[in-house]
This record gives C-alpha cells, structure tokens and sequence, in this order.
C-alpha cells in the first residue's frame, strides 16, 4: 500500500526541519523581486502564481524524492544530472552527505483530484523549498522541466558568498491541452546516428514533448534489423538520398533510443511506410514487388513509384515478422503503417492491404496510426488517422469516430524552408517562417473534427536535404519549441508578441546545448556570454 500523503508530508516536514537544525546556520539572502509570471517558460504553463521573492539554488540544495513510487528517484536523479550540467552544482540525491542541508527540492507523489490528468504537476516554490507534486513520475518529469529553465544561465554573484542561483517563487498548476506532442524523425532519406537522435530527445524533452516518430523505411532506405529478413538492411540499408553509405539501426541500437527516450518520459512511434515507399524493401526482398518493374536502389527524391503487391500471401506474411518483431521492441501503443501516397497501387488493393495490415498491427497488441490517406480504408475506430495534406480524409476519420493526429503540411512540416533563403528544406507546402509555425489554432484548423478526436500534434521532419545533426537542428529550431507550446499550452494563453519574447529568451540555452537553431529575423535573440564554448562537458 502506498503511504499515505499526510504521512509523507509529516515525515518530509520532519526531515527538512532536521536538515535545517544540523545546517549551519542560515545567512538572510535578500533577492530583489522577482516575477514568477514573467519568466521565459515554453510552453507556457496554464496557471502562474507568483510571490515575489526567490528560492536560493547553492551547494546548500538537496533533491529529495518519494521513494515509493515508480520513477521518482529517478526523476530526481535526472534533475540533478541537468542541474550540474547547467551550474557544475553537485547536489545530493535523497540523501545529505556532510556538508549542511540549508533548502530542499521535494519531488513528491501526490493523488490529489487536482493532479489526476496524465502529466499534470504542480510546483510550489517558496525560499528555503522547491515542491513538485505530481501523481505520476511522468507528471514530475514535465514539472522538473519547467524548475530547469527557471533556473538562470548564470548564477547572481553578487548575492552570496557562494555562488547562488535564485529561482522566482510562486505557484504553477499545470497539465497539457493534447495528450500527444510530438515530432517525427525521417531516418529513412537520410540516416541519423543513435547519438544524434538522443540529442534530439534532449532538446525534445526540455520543452515537455512526449512523442517522437520514427520514419524508420522508406524508398530510399530500410533501417531497422528484422531479424527473419536480413537483406532489409544488409541491402534496403546501404543507400540514403544523394548516394551517401545509409546506415540502420541493430535491434539493441533501436532499444537503446527506445529506453533513452522513456527515461525522458517520450514514446518511440515507429514507422514502417506501406504499400507505398517500399522500393529498399523490394530491392532486398523483390518477391514483395508490385509495380511491375525490376528494383533497383533508389537516391533520388521522387515519390509514389513502389509498391507493395497487395495480393501476395507472402507480402503479409513477411509484414506480420516486421510488425512482429518490432513490436516486440516497442513498449509504446502505437505502430504507424505510412500508408501515403501510394500512387501506383490500385484503390481497390490499397484498400485491401490497409484493412489486413491493420489486423497484423492489432495482432501484435498495437495501435495502427496511418497517414490521413487510410480512411479510404474500413478501419477500425481506434485507429488513428496522421492528417497532413487532406481535410476531407480527417474529417472522414473523425466521422468514423477515429482520434486524428494534426501534421498539416502547411503549418507544421519542419522539413519546409523559412523562406527563399532558407539553407535547407523544400517548399512544395508552403515557406514556414518562425510566425506562421506558431501563429494558427490547431483546435480550429478543420472545421468538423471535435474537438475529443483531436490527439494532438506532430510536427515532422523529413530529411531529403538535410543529412548531419547541425542541418536536422536549423529546421527544427527554433520551430518546434513553437509546436511544443501549440500542443501543450491551451488556447487562451497563447500570444505571438508574448511567445516571441519567451523565445528570444532560450539563445542561451541553444548555444550552451551546441543547437545550430536558425536565427530568424523575426526574433530578437538575447545574446549571451554563456556559450557552449566556456562550459566543460562532463
Ligand atoms: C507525407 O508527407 N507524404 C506524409
């Protein structure tokens, strides 16, 4: 049984007030006033209090946790990890070694009715205590969060003796407006290492996405091992787009991503796109073949030319070992069939194919997501439809009472240039300046989906021009942290003029992470003298 939560906070109470007495005794920190309200957090909280005072982050600090509960030492764990990357501050973990606790940060679960939506948190931070309540280890992660980028680039030396960092005090209730936030990751056009995906996480991770979509095959590129079918990526995976040397990811690469990002509380979507972008498959495996030509490996960027042969037993027989085996990998719900454009395969197969792959994904206890094209299909309601190009087909699948995820090419495709002078990127949806990425309504973007069908966001990044980390980061930033508050942040407390602020805000932080984000014109970035270059990395 889980100890109560007066117990817990008796014995917290008691704890803090024996750290206190044994600490030396407290120097009064006199901070000027602060304003909990006006600090650059994205997203952007729902409710702020703020009381003007400030907690004293020193070497003083302890980070305390439930121990109890699943994932909340870990949590703590976490945070004192980024504390000392971001101030070199080594803090005790639930425990106080020698020198003297003067203040603490309780990370502490609670099942108040008030904490009882997925994520949601409340953080109390007063002068001499951090306090993160959240009824799920998930709900403190995010709270932890918004403690990190609360705490200042650089610490206040003139305050203290020892350096202090002061953090603004005050209250913040928070939970997100969608469920899913996400990104997607095309791996398959260009691949990506293992170390540049877990950066991406990272940064993901800082502004409480909890998604990340993997476009892990395509016509250009397989990229995971299926252990019953070797050629995928002993063939499908020696090309990428423009003839580099590809790549894929072993089974233990992909579980390795897999545990790195649900230690940040992030779920892995993989995608292997079907009975379209298939061509790596077919040049491994040509019995998969459907358009009648012979394969050959494919560098260039054209799309719609491959297909699956929709009425071979042996097509699902070899789909059923991939979804199998995947599957297998994926503690997440879902697995995403692509499903787009797949313009050579007749309407009558694709139909056919969508609806029997849909059972091999149920088969396999997951969740099918497809792009929006899949309504042509009979699914099921509780498949999901990806909505990126056709209105009519996520109305279609909100009609069919299926949820729909919002990737509306226009708006949210990451891949799409700033605008002319954009280094990377295409532009056949539109230019997606800093503004356009956030200034549009998702809850309104069609009329005739409800608002309950609505999952959340997805902002993807498709890789036909772009093929290092430094290229992948100069579209994706600064625009995803804008996708990040779209789909954590609830309408009323979105602002443009507000939000632009906020984000000239995090320079320091994208400079001391080494992001290589687009400095668009439309920001005023705060410059600052903390670069990546004066920080050590561990
Ligand atoms: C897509 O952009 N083909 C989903």
């Amino acid at each position: 049984m889980r100890q109560s939560t007066v117990l817990k906070a008796l014995i917290l109470f008691t704890g803090i007030l024996g750290f206190l007495a044994c600490g030396e005794k407290r120097a009064p920190i006199n901070f000027p006033r602060t304003d909990l309200a006006q600090e650059n957090l994205i997203p952007k909280p729902l409710k702020i209090t703020p009381t003007h005072t400030a907690f004293g982050l020193d070497r003083y600090t302890a980070i305390y946790t439930s121990q109890n509960e699943l994932g909340f030492a870990a949590v703590g764990e976490f945070l004192a990890k980024k504390i000392k990357e971001k101030t070199k501050l080594d803090l005790w973990v639930n425990d106080h070694g020698d020198e003297g606790v003067k203040r603490i940060i309780y990370i502490n679960q609670s099942d108040s009715t008030t904490l009882q939506a997925p994520e949601a948190y409340q953080l109390y931070i007063n002068r001499d205590s951090v306090i993160i309540n959240a009824s799920t280890a998930a709900g403190a992660f995010r709270g932890i969060q918004t403690l990190r980028q609360l705490i200042p680039e650089e610490s206040n030396d003139t305050l203290a003796e020892q350096r202090i960092w002061p953090i603004a005090s005050g209250k913040i209730e928070d939970r997100p407006n969608f469920e899913y936030r996400g990104s997607m990751l095309d791996v398959a056009r260009h691949f990506f290492s293992v170390e540049d995906v877990k950066k991406y996480i990272d940064l993901l991770a800082y502004y409480k996405i909890n998604v990340l979509h993997l476009h892990l095959s395509d016509d250009q590129g397989w990229r995971i091992e299926i252990k019953s079918w070797p050629r995928l990526t002993e063939v499908g995976g020696s090309t990428e787009v423009g003839g580099g040397p590809g790549g894929f990811y072993t089974q233990e690469d992909y579980t390795e991503i897999v545990e790195y990002a649900a230690a940040r509380y992030i779920t892995i979507v993989p995608e292997i796109d079907m009975p379209g972008h298939t061509n790596a498959a077919s040049v491994a495996y040509p019995i998969l073949n459907g358009n009648g030509k012979t394969p050959e490996l494919y560098t260039g960027m054209r799309v719609g030319f491959s297909t699956f042969d929709a009425q071979k037993d042996t097509v699902y027989a070899f789909i059923d070992d991939v979804v199998e085996e995947i599957a297998a990998l994926t503690p997440g719900p879902y697995f995403h069939i692509g499903g787009d454009e797949s313009h050579v395969t007749k309407k009558k197969d694709y139909i056919l194919f969508v609806n029997k792959v849909e059972k091999i994904v149920q088969k396999h206890g997951k969740r099918m997501i497809g792009w929006d094209e899949i309504v042509q299909a009979d699914i099921d309601s509780t498949t999901i439809a990806q909505h990126w190009a056709t209105r009519e087909n996520a109305i279609a699948a909100a009609k069919n009472g299926s949820k729909v995820i919002l990737s509306p090419a226009k708006k949210a495709y990451l891949d799409m240039q700033y605008d002319t002078l954009s280094k990377f990127g295409l532009h056949w949806a539109a230019y997606i300046p800093v503004d356009t990425a956030y200034i549009w309504t998702p809850e309104k973007l069609i009329e005739g989906i409800p608002l309950e069908n609505i999952l959340g966001i997805e902002a993807p990044l498709w890789s036909e021009t772009i093929s290092t980390i430094d290229e992948l980061e100069y579209l994706a930033f600064p625009r995803m942290i804008g996708y990040s508050e779209l789909s954590w942040t609830t309408e009323e407390n979105r602002d443009w003029e507000n939000y632009r602020v906020r984000l000239a805000n995090q320079a320091p932080f994208l400079d001391r992470m080494d992001v290589k984000y687009y400095p668009s014109k439309l920001i005023d970035w705060k410059k600052s003298k903390y670069t990546y270059e004066t920080i050590e990395k561990d």
